[in-house]
């Protein structure tokens, strides 16, 4: 069986300052600066990512990550940012995709698809977001919607592509609101991933690639999520704010 070292990436959201940032590193730096059990990334917001890089740079086990990027690689997109500026501040992971970014700002699989190709021309590890909405849940057609958002977002890639592709399962009904979907649903959901992906894309990709688990994450619910066979890491929000939270997560999850 392949070994797939475990991914737990905080997601910030648009919270902290630069100053609260930089309080909140310094202590998981404390806590996990020396982890290596699992791959640690933090994904502040763009005005953050400079402070964080360099209380990073002496920290190899902590990973620098953004929350979103544009396609293109420069020009008239006011407000946007460009992969190689995410580069030369040494991120090395992109959320691409967010659920959020799919209903606020009108993100479709093919603008992911072009997002994830740009990322990967620039070197950035894409963590990829698919999921489901509860209608979508409830109506039983969550497989259909995976299925269609990893063809769509992830359209013309094959081996040497997704050997760099993270994807994130994240049911849009379990975020920020508590509801965690059980060990058993998500582990459904993975495998069915892992399947689409090996009928659609590669079998060998299939079996490499990680896919993390997001949705209401915490110290409590991470080390059963996480025990699934298919789950491969954790795409953390609201307890990604906090020390505590986070590397509560990490050690209860990953520490064999
Ligand atoms: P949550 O967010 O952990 O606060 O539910 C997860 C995410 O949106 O990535």
């Amino acid at each position: 069986m392949i070994n797939r070292k475990k991914i737990i990436a905080g997601n910030w959201k648009m919270n902290k300052t630069q100053g609260e940032a930089r309080v909140l590193v310094e202590d998981l730096i404390r806590d996990i600066g020396k982890f290596d059990e699992a791959e640690i990334v933090l994904c502040p917001p763009f005005t953050s990512l400079s402070a964080v890089s360099e209380l990073l740079s002496p920290v190899p086990n902590i990973k620098l990550g953004a929350q979103n990027m544009h396609e293109a690689a420069s020009g008239a997109y006011t407000g946007e940012i460009s992969a190689s500026m995410l580069r030369e501040l040494y991120v090395r992971y992109v959320i691409i995709g967010h659920s959020e970014r799919r209903q606020y700002f009108h993100e479709d699989d093919a603008t992911v698809n072009r997002k994830t190709k740009a990322a990967l021309a620039a070197e950035l590890r894409p963590i990829v977001c698919v999921g489901e909405t509860l209608p979508e849940r409830e109506a039983d057609k969550w497989k259909d919607v995976l299925e269609t958002q990893l063809k769509g977002s992830l359209a013309g890639f094959g081996d040497k592509e997704l050997a760099d592709v993270i994807i994130a399962y994240e049911p849009v009904w379990a975020i920020g609101t508590g509801k965690t979907a059980s060990p058993a649903q998500a582990q459904e959901a993975h495998q069915w991933i892992r399947e689409v992906l090996k009928k659609n894309f590669s079998a060998t990709a299939a079996e490499k690639i990680r896919i993390q688990y997001g949705g209401s994450v915490t110290a409590e619910n991470a080390k059963e999520l996480l025990s699934m066979p298919d789950i491969d890491g954790a795409l953390v929000g609201g307890a990604s704010l906090d020390a505590r939270g986070f590397t509560g997560i990490i050690k209860n999850a990953c520490l064999k």
